[in-house]
């Protein structure tokens, strides 16, 4: 199956971005994350990496169109976007349905999930928590953080982010 470099998904990703640096420091923010899940968790990582780089890829055309970054705007933009970055880029079909579907869909968890999806929803809720959450709330959050993450992964990887006490 054929996917495309990290490289060239991210050359893509800050094009359609543009000068929005916020955008872009949030999906290689989410890619980061990601890479770090995907040390110990058996997904598949050219799904999970791609998915990283666009899930946010909409933001821009639900903001133009609805006026608004609701979630479910982003949910509908951003999988045609996707599509034409990844077909561009030589990417398998089923390749891209998956990782159109996670981007689909990125806010809405279903009842079952691919660990592909949880690992990257966990490094999304990662960099969300950290970077719109006040520190001294995040404090109070502790128990209420095992309940979001999918991932035991992605928990341990939270707390070491924001308690500095990850891992066992
Ligand atoms: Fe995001």
């Amino acid at each position: 199956m054929s996917t495309p470099s990290k490289e060239a998904m991210t050359a893509e990703m800050r094009r359609v971005f543009g000068s929005d640096e916020k955008r872009i420091a949030h999906a290689l923010s989410v890619l980061s994350f990601a890479e770090k899940i995907l040390q110990r968790e058996q997904a598949d990582s050219n799904t999970v990496i791609a998915a990283a780089l666009l899930h946010d890829i909409g933001i821009q055309e639900a903001e133009r169109k609805y006026g608004s970054n609701a979630g479910r705007y982003q949910e509908i933009e951003g999988p045609p976007i996707a599509k034409r970055i990844l077909e561009s880029l030589g990417a398998g079909q089923q390749f891209v349905s998956e990782v159109c579907d996670i981007i689909g869909h990125h806010h809405s968890p279903r009842e079952t999930e691919t660990l592909n999806f949880m690992v990257l929803y966990d490094s999304d809720l990662i960099v969300n928590l950290r970077d719109d959450v006040e520190p001294s709330r995040l404090a109070g959050m502790k128990e209420k953080l095992e309940r979001m993450f999918f991932t035991g992964t992605g928990l341990d990887v939270a707390r070491d982010t924001f308690f500095g006490t990850g891992g066992a």
